[in-house]
């Protein structure tokens, strides 16, 4: 059987894709205030806003192609068992090729029911845009598929679930600031090696090996170094 290889991705797997991160310099949230177009809150008060703000995200997401980071976790499925963990909302890792992906945050190129949450539909490439008066083919008004701040986060529990039948836990291009995907390594069994990859880390654990390194860069790296190991055992 191969060995379970968790991974937990953020924005930061996206920029070389040419995705805006959030909090870096020139970030998303630098230009948009994020309680107005990503909150709840701020979707209750103005839907078009965020209706807008999504449709915009949805056209930088079709010029974007998969970057080399996200086709090397999908050639490391010849050796692992790989389970992706993203917060991201693009489709980038599906694209790419990976097989087994779980988003916390919900997916851009999606839209769900605001009356039914269990009601999602995929977009139509011709058909991007939505308003607040978007309708499902069963006639519900449509939001779109994020999971917006102040609300529940329904993949956490399965996201734990992977994380603690990881044999290898590895953390790529997020700031660790947003619960509760920041809060998924506590689940990690202990012994379990932990790589976290970001050319800007934040502050993690002694025992996490951190590699100061763009995406495609570390997971170069942390592909030779998972190799070697494989040989040695
Ligand atoms: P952030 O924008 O908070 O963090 C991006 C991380 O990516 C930072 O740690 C950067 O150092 C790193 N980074 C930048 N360029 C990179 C590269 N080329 N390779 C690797 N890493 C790089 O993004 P997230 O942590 O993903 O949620 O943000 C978490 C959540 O906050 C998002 O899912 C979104 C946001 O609000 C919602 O909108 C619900």
């Amino acid at each position: 059987m191969k060995p379970t290889l968790v991974i937990s991705s953020g924005a930061g797997i996206s920029a070389e894709s040419g995705i805006s991160t959030f909090r870096d310099a020139g970030g998303l949230w630098e230009n948009y205030p994020v309680m107005d177009v990503a909150s709840a809150t701020g979707f209750r008060k103005a839907p078009g806003l965020v209706h807008r703000f999504y449709n915009e995200r949805r056209k930088a997401l079709l010029d974007a192609r998969p970057n080399a980071a996200h086709r090397a976790l999908v050639d490391l499925e010849k050796d692992f068992d790989v389970r992706v963990i993203t917060q991201n909302v693009d489709d980038l890792h599906e694209r790419a090729g990976s097989s087994d992906v779980l988003h916390l945050h919900g997916e851009l190129m999606k839209i769900r029911s605001v009356s039914n949450p269990g009601y999602v539909e995929s977009l139509d490439i011709d058909h991007l845009e939505t308003t607040p008066a978007t309708r499902g083919k069963n006639g519900d008004l449509m939001r779109p598929h994020i999971v917006f701040f102040e609300e529940p986060v329904p993949n956490i529990e399965a996201a734990v679930e992977l994380v603690r039948k990881a044999d290898i836990f590895v953390v790529v291009g997020t700031s660790l600031v947003v619960y509760p995907a920041a809060g998924l390594l506590q689940f990690v069994r202990p012994g379990v090696p932990v790589y976290y990859i970001d050319p800007h880390p934040a502050a993690v654990p002694q025992s996490v090996h951190i590699i100061a390194k763009k995406a495609s860069e570390g997971l170069a790296e942390l592909t030779r170094i998972l190799r070697a190991a494989g040989q040695r055992s």
